[in-house]
């Protein structure tokens, strides 16, 4: 961590908070979590009275310490945590012992809440699995801390958000009898992401992209994650859910949410929102037997990733043997409104395969006709690429001539990194937690968004519940089943990263 430089350039100023964490002993803590805040509080993101305030279960206050001190290394080597920089960090950290569904520890949480600076600003972070999420509201009710007459109160809420449309709107219902959806910060944190927002910048802040922005122009689009890592030890997890509800209902159609909408009239989460909202209620439709046409699922099985062996994932710890989880999803989506009719959107994600590649792929119509017929190459379809990881930036592939007395076509790109001149890019944590602190929610999915994703999965989700079997890809390959299929009539077909 360099000493001098602050992670986010121009970042504004945030009051001091009591930020307490509920499983603060647990993987996110630990992984993300605790790195965010040490770099935030180093850089002054977050004001240097705030607490961080750990709510642990069956550990004492010195073990807690010991375990966050060993995870910072572990996971955040390069914030070099030698022991001048713990005990700087050390003194933010307070714990209060207690079980979550013991209302005693939500008053001791209450009295641990300090006021500093003359306001009592609490931000409870929720890092527990979803089923705790209404007991944590309801709890903080009971003590008295949901009220904003002594400070901001402003609830965290991870993914998963639900399991289908019935359960988020549980959840909702659960949430919003206690909060007022202002407080509530759903973190997806694809929006975190630099690159994602910079999408907005680009879209709306360069006034060549507008007009060729609509089905005009535009092919079809494609947005992607895919991953080498497997499963991990996260298979309960994993098992319910599958790459539908694990990226694309949450992170890939919120992305689309953003290169789809119309420009907001500010820049603000109501407007921005707003926007999103409307792409989502133009998408169109699944019926029951659409799965089959517009969806793909697949399962890893085992082969090797960067000269190493896997295993399949039914081979994984903790996964059913004859388990039909997919892996690997991708779906075919439709916006029926002006800008997008008849423009594929084709998300897709899965895990284990060849490559670690985020990425948003905006592909052109040919050209009207090829002028230059007398030889062997056509021109290439133009397109635009997002790079959301690794290599954060944007490529424009065009054709040029090859040099030399021909009129042979070539391929260039060009590129316009977006971290390259040694600018860091801020970790989505960092953005997202200090947005939290600024109150600004435009990068957080509202109530209604979240429902309507959900209302658009569920005829997939239904259609694949009941599922005994699943096509395989092999590990470390592209060799997804019948995934071209997806891609007829689109320009160029499927875009394996490269
Ligand atoms: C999480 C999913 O939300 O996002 C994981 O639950 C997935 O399964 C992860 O691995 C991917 O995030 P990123 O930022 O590495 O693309």
């Amino acid at each position: 961590m360099d000493d001098a430089q602050p992670v986010i350039a121009g970042a504004e100023q945030t009051e001091p908070a009591n930020i307490v964490i509920f499983g603060a002993a647990g993987d996110l803590t630990k992984r993300k979590l605790m790195p965010a805040l040490v770099k935030m509080i180093h850089c002054g993101l977050v004001h240097a009275d705030s607490r961080i305030i750990g709510v642990v279960n069956n550990r004492t206050e010195e073990e807690w310490r010991e375990l966050i001190h060993t995870s910072l290394n572990k996971y955040a080597p390069e914030l070099g945590m030698d022991d001048d920089r713990w005990e700087a960090f050390a003194k933010h950290l307070k714990m209060v012992p207690g079980d979550l569904a013991d209302d005693a520890t939500y008053t001791h949480v209450g009295k641990a809440v300090e006021t500093l600076d003359g306001r009592k600003n609490a931000l409870f972070y929720c890092a527990i699995p979803p089923q705790w999420y209404g007991r944590v509201a309801e709890g903080l009710k009971q003590a008295g801390l949901v009220r904003q007459d002594e400070g901001f109160r402003r609830i965290v809420i991870e993914k998963p958000f639900g399991m289908d449309l019935q359960s988020a709107r549980a959840l909702n219902a659960e949430l919003q009898a206690v909060f007022d959806e202002s407080q509530i910060y759903r973190i997806d944190h694809y929006l975190g992401k630099e690159s994602v927002q910079n999408l907005l910048v680009y879209r709306f802040a360069n006034s060549i992209m507008e007009p060729l922005w609509n089905r005009n122009y535009i092919d079809h689009i494609q947005i992607s994650a895919a991953e080498t890592l497997g499963v991990e030890y996260r298979a309960k997890y994993y098992e319910q859910s599958g790459a539908l509800r694990d990226m694309i209902q949450s992170h890939l159609m919120q992305v689309m949410t953003l290169v789809a909408m119309e420009p907001p009239v500010e820049f603000t989460d109501q407007a921005v929102r707003d926007e999103k909202m409307k792409v989502l209620r133009a998408v169109r439709r699944f019926k029951p037997r659409d799965a089959e046409r517009y969806a793909v699922a697949a399962q890893y099985a085992s082969g090797s990733i960067n000269g190493e062996k896997v295993p399949a994932y039914v081979a994984e710890p903790g996964v059913a043997p004859d388990s039909a989880t997919e892996t690997f999803a991708a779906v075919r989506f439709y916006i029926d409104n002006w800008r997008w009719q008849g423009v594929p959107f084709v998300l897709w994600s899965g895990k284990r395969l060849a490559k670690r590649v985020s990425e948003i792929v905006i592909r052109f119509r040919k050209p009207p006709f090829n002028l230059f017929d007398n030889h062997a190459k056509a021109p290439t379809p133009n397109a635009l690429v997002f790079r959301l990881h690794p290599d954060e930036g944007v490529f424009l592939r065009m054709n040029a001539k090859m040099p030399g007395l021909t009129t042979e076509l070539q391929r260039m790109v060009m590129r316009a990194p977006y971290a390259g001149d040694g600018n860091d890019v801020a970790e989505a944590y960092e953005i997202l937690l200090h947005d939290v602190l600024l109150g600004d929610a435009t990068l957080f999915s509202r109530a209604d968004e979240v429902e309507e994703s959900w209302e658009i999965v569920d005829p997939l989700l239904k259609a694949w519940r009941d599922r005994v079997s699943i096509e395989r890809y092999r590990a470390g390959t592209w060799d997804v089943p019948d995934i071209e299929q997806l891609f007829e009539g689109c320009v160029g077909g499927w875009h394996r990263p490269t």
